[in-house]
């Protein structure tokens, strides 16, 4: 099976770093034309554009904090006017602030929710018009195995990502009849930034629990992103695939 997006326009959000990144340059591997989003590290997202374009392929990066409505408005009609139409949303922006409930403090919830929830609404609401016009889309997900299960310590990020993955199914049944899919990545734990702050100990003990005994890569996370933007996915939505090595079946 080949996977050939044909110059569709992609945006992905937190693209400059660690599983966006990935997605990324898959994307771009894959045939697409990506747009992605950095909020505050300009020259990384910069380089990363310029690495792409000088081997050929398409990529720009836009400047936005998905909690900023209008700037993320804004930004959908920047990526109109440069690259066109945007075709493939993938919402992978997100972060974490842990500590264990009696500890977690409202701003650590609200931060939370803010960014992976309503960043997420904000970005699908500015994008998704373009696709009901088009009668065409693909919006992905990033949720979490957290989201499934929960995990200590994580109370605010196993909501928001739990969110994702009802406002996925809802979304998927609301936008089924005009040609656009739905669907959510669940990813176990990846080596990026955001696992690279659990202490050594503590990693050694959460491999331990995964049947395959090691934490994945982000190149083990994007072709599943790239699969579900692909026309070959065309029946499949409202659906979490889980990217995990096995730790949540
Ligand atoms: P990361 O911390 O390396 O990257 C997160 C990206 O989101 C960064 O590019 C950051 O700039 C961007 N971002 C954060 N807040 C933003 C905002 N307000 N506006 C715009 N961009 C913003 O993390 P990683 O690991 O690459 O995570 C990517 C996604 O995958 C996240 O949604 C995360 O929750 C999810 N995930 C990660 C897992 C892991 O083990 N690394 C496991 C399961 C899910």
């Amino acid at each position: 099976m080949n996977i050939d997006l044909k110059n569709k326009v992609c945006l992905v959000t937190g693209g400059n770093r660690g599983i966006g990144r990935a997605v990324v340059k898959t994307l771009v591997d894959s045939g697409g034309v990506v747009a992605f989003d950095f909020r505050e590290r300009e020259k990384p997202a910069r380089e990363l554009a310029e690495e792409i374009t000088a081997a050929g392929g398409r990529a720009q990066a836009f400047q936005a904090d998905i909690t900023d409505e209008f700037r993320v408005k804004r930004m959908v009609e920047e990526i109109h006017d440069e690259l066109g139409p945007i075709e493939v949303l993938v919402n992978n922006a997100g972060v974490n602030r842990d500590h264990s409930f009696a500890k977690m403090t409202k701003e650590e919830w609200d931060e939370v929710i803010a960014v992976n929830l309503t960043g997420t609404f904000n970005v699908t609401k500015a994008v998704l018009p373009n696709f009901i016009e088009a009668g065409w889309g693909r919006i992905i997900n990033i949720s979490s195995i957290v989201g499934q299960r929960g995990n200590f310590g994580q109370a605010n990020y196993a909501a928001s990502k739990a969110g994702l993955i009802g406002m996925t199914k809802a979304l998927a049944l609301e936008l089924a009849g005009k040609g656009i899919t739905v669907n959510a990545i669940a990813p176990g734990f990846i080596d990026t930034d955001m696992t690279a702050g659990i202490p050594e100990a503590v990693t050694e003990k959460i491999k331990a629990t995964i049947p395959m005994r090691r934490y994945g890569s982000t190149d083990e996370v994007a072709p599943a992103v790239v699969f579900l933007a692909s026309e070959q996915a065309s029946y499949i939505t409202g659906h979490v695939m889980s990217v995990n090595g096995g730790l949540y079946l």
